[in-house]
């Protein structure tokens, strides 16, 4: 355990090195590799040959699951294929070595109604992959959550959504479908898509160990609550890198749940939010460890960093490379804007030792704007 500790130690040590002395050129390499698929090896299912429509109108669920239940058994990597069009779909779930490939013209309309959903909250997902691995989603097209049709009421502020509460699944007003959730997988890649409009958060990544999530875009409503744009709960050896983020609620957002996370990197990437850009915290118990982000630009964005570490777990050997543009002051109380400041700022910080929740001085989150200690000097980006 010792030993183990200690070599852990070098090695995030030696990223901090990098990372403080060229903040900008660095890109931690990792052992997350994208599944290079070759065509000679792969099966390829057309959902169209399995009766999919296309139209946006009709259910395609029976026909996408088909493709998707048709391919080999064995470790045989299968693309099931989305040519352009429409493609209105209940939940569908992904099984290992199949990666979905959305064509740039084609989108997947997840369904409005709760019988479009398992019955278990804890699945409603418009993709679900569950124990899989080797899975992904590519191709360049759009997965589209609908999330307009579950507004209650338009408001300026903050939609008002449905909550499928009544229904006794699961309790409060945040009882909505999330988008993509790849849930105790390993090997998940996800490259090349757009996804849209969540009804609740966007892509969850729970449990999962060796994830790549990559040159992709979140786009969600700046007024829908709870449209979060990557959750990581629980789940080891995460890579982000050539994401846009452009959302309502938290962009980028680890938990631990149910267990520690460990070793995520998210570069190069741009951050746009009603809400936090990086928020670790709520809803998180166990530990987070050697989280590196490097040459995050956030702009517009009501809260850089937020760490509200306030129900347990550590967070220990972390590195935050941000880059600020132009911040929208929203007034915490109502919510609404108040003015646009444009400024730009660079900051790197590291922190290697353990942050615990006994020591609230290093909560670096404030309702005015981002709390970063660097050089022993307390800053706050707003001033
Ligand atoms: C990153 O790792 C991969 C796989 O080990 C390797 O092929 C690649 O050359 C590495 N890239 C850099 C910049 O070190
Ligand atoms: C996935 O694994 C978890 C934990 O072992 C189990 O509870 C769950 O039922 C599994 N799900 C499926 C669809 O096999
Ligand atoms: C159910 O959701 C509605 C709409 O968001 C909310 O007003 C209500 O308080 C929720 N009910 C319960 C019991 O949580
Ligand atoms: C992540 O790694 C930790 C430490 O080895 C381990 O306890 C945990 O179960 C791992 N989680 C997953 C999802 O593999
Ligand atoms: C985290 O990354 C380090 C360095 O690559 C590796 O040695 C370690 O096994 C990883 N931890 C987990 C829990 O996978
Ligand atoms: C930083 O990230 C942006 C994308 O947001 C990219 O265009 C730029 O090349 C990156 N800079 C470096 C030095 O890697």
């Amino acid at each position: 355990m010792v030993t183990y500790l200690s070599r852990f130690t070098i090695t995030i040590i030696g990223l901090l090195v990098i990372i403080q002395s060229t903040p900008s050129t660095s890109s931690p390499n990792n052992s997350v590799q994208l599944l290079l698929l070759s065509t000679t090896h792969i099966h390829i299912h057309s959902v169209i040959d399995f009766g999919a429509k296309g139209d946006g109108i009709h259910y395609d669920t029976a026909a996408i699951q088909s493709a998707i239940d048709a391919c080999p058994p064995g470790n045989k990597p299968c693309e099931v294929r989305f040519p352009p069009g429409e493609y209105l779909t209940a939940t569908i779930r992904l099984k290992s070595h199949v990666t979905l490939n959305i064509h740039e013209d084609a989108t997947l309309l997840g369904g409005p109604r709760i019988e479009d959903y398992p019955e278990e909250s804890s699945r409603w997902y418009v993709v679900l992959a569950e124990n899989a691995t080797d899975v992904g989603i590519t191709g360049g097209g759009v997965v589209d959550g609908q999330a307009m049709k579950f507004v209650v009421t338009k408001n300026e502020i903050k939609n008002v959504m449905v909550s499928w509460n009544h229904t006794g699944a699961c309790s409060g007003d945040e009882c909505r479908p999330r988008l993509v959730g790849f849930l105790g997988c390993r090997n998940v890649n996800v490259w090349n898509v757009r996804l849209r409009e969540p009804a609740y958060w966007c892509l969850h990544i729970v449990r999962c160990d060796n994830t790549f999530i990559r040159d992709m875009s979140i786009y969600g409503d700046f007024n829908t609550p709870n449209n979060d744009g990557i959750d990581i709960e629980d789940s080891n050896n995460t890579v982000i890198t050539r994401v846009q983020i452009d959302t309502g609620d938290d962009a980028i957002c680890p938990k631990t749940y149910t267990g520690p996370l460990y070793n995520l990197t998210a570069t190069d990437s741009w951050i746009r939010t009603k809400s936090s850009a990086i928020k670790l915290g709520s809803a998180s118990w166990f530990d987070f460890k050697a989280l590196v982000f490097d040459n995050i630009t956030i702009v517009e964005s009501h809260r850089g960093l937020g760490f509200q570490i306030r129900d347990g777990g550590n967070i220990s050997y972390i590195c935050v490379c941000v880059c600020v543009y132009s911040l929208i002051l929203i007034n915490s109380s109502s919510r609404t804007r108040l003015l646009n400041i444009y400024i730009y700022i660079c900051v790197c910080v590291c922190i290697v030792q353990e942050m615990s929740v006994m020591l609230p001085s290093l909560t670096l989150t404030s309702a005015q704007g981002t709390m970063i200690h660097h050089g022993g000097e307390e800053r706050n980006l707003y001033t």
